[in-house]
């Protein structure tokens, strides 16, 4: 009986230490300005269903076929998640059971690759990701990699370059999409090159997924044979990953998610995917993804205002890469500097860069996160020249007085309810 009621006590009774550990994580988030382009503050409705007595339930399988009993509830949330999903992108079949976005990229190759096939994706360093055939990763450990850039002139992917190489190197997959390239990407173009060559072709949309959910850039779903995506990026929802495919390759990649690469699956995760979902299809949604690009242009054209090269001259989406080498500080120390006042950007390679991935000399930053606050452009034009006021000079009196605006401004759009009080 005493256990029960011991077990019952709410965090902070039960916890102390974590909790008060999660509550400066929440005066942390809502003090700060959130300029990191794969980050995004989820709605509470989302958060609920992730606190929720989903956690429990083991269900090994999919929903009408699952491994236990008792998942009569757990496979509706999961269908409801599959449904909301084929709404808001329209294709033939969807998975939502990957743990994460490099969850969802192995299960893909392994629907579609051998141990030991050419892969074809995006160099890191140049924008993609790290589990389209980094040599660090599985995926380019387990297969053989093949790497395109960009045009380091002008920034963007040169699609006759990616034809040539893919003609050379006859890869089996080719992978569009990564991490920190700011433009749109011509799926079209992409999927003409893999027929060409015979290949799948892939899109890893995790960045751009809620543009592409509200309709704010274009979709590769038409495009691709498969779509993978991370939940917690521009798409506002839990940290987790899901697969769009044709129907052509749909068993392929249930078989790869479960059994293939994982066992349970989340559910209480699946949930909050699907309360994500359905926030993806209203209207705001829409609204709040326009505002996002808008306000990363904004913020693009007030730090080049200021002399700031962006790679590729701008973005079309909500991240933009700023090119830190006619300039005397590194990636890491514009990261570092910016972070102690509150500001926090990451540090990023900048394609021809000469310098490592922990050092490098670009930065990345993206709006979602602060749209999401409510930030407009004004907004961004103030971050903007507190990021430049930082960087020009970043001593003790600029970082205390920066830091104070920081606050200021961060608290003057609340995030979870009544802002936490600053000492
Ligand atoms: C393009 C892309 N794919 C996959 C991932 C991996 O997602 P996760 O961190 O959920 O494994 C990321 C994360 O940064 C990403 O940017």
């Amino acid at each position: 009986m005493g256990d029960v009621t011991k077990r019952m006590r709410p965090l902070e009774a039960a916890d102390p230490t974590i909790h008060a550990l999660i509550r400066r994580e929440v005066a942390r988030q809502e003090q700060g300005l959130e300029l990191i382009a794969s980050e995004n503050f989820v709605s509470r409705a989302v958060l609920e269903a992730l606190g929720s007595v989903l956690t429990n339930k083991y269900a090994e399988g999919y929903p009408g076929k699952r491994y236990y009993g008792g998942c009569e509830v757990v496979d509706e949330i999961e269908q409801l998640a599959i449904d909301r999903a084929l709404e808001l992108f329209g294709a033939d079949h969807a998975n939502v059971q990957p743990h994460s976005g490099a969850q969802a990229n192995m299960a893909a190759f392994l629907a579609v690759l051998e141990p030991g096939d050419t892969l074809m994706g995006m160099l890191l360093t140049h924008g993609g990701h790290l589990t389209h055939g980094a040599k660090v990763n599985a995926s380019g450990r387990l297969f053989r990699a093949v790497q395109y850039g960009v045009d380091e002139t002008t920034g963007r992917i040169d699609l006759d370059r990616v034809r040539e190489q893919a003609l050379a190197e006859r890869p089996r997959l080719v992978i569009a999409g990564g991490s920190a390239y700011p433009r749109e990407i011509d799926f079209a173009g992409f999927a003409a090159v893999a027929q060409e060559v015979g290949a799948t072709f892939m899109v890893d949309m995790a960045h751009f997924a809620g543009l592409v959910a509200a309709g704010v850039c274009g979709s590769p779903v038409p495009h691709a044979d498969i779509v993978t995506s991370t939940t917690h990026k521009t798409l506002r929802g839990p940290r987790g990953g899901f697969i769009l495919s044709r129907a052509a390759v749909a068993k392929a990649i249930d078989k790869q998610v479960f059994p293939g690469t994982q066992g349970g699956p989340l559910e209480h995760v699946i949930a909050a995917k699907a309360v994500a979902f359905a926030e993806a299809l209203t209207p705001g949604f829409r609204t709040y993804a326009k505002e996002v690009v808008a306000n990363a242009r904004a913020l693009g054209e007030a730090l080049a205002d200021r002399g700031y090269r962006l790679v590729s001259g701008g973005t079309d989406t909500h991240l933009l890469l700023v090119d830190l080498r006619d300039r005397e500080y590194t990636g890491k120390d514009a990261e570092e500097a910016l972070g102690q006042a509150g500001i926090h950007v990451n540090k990023n390679t900048v394609p021809g860069d000469q310098r490592s991935p922990f050092v490098t000399s670009g930065m990345r930053l993206g709006t979602s996160a602060l749209t999401t606050r409510g930030m407009g452009t004004a907004e961004m034009q103030h971050i903007a020249e507190l990021i430049d006021r930082l960087l020009q000079a970043p001593t003790d009196t600029t970082i205390e007085r920066v830091g104070r605006q920081v606050r200021e401004l961060s608290l003057a759009f609340p995030l979870y309810g009544a802002p936490v009080a600053v000492g």
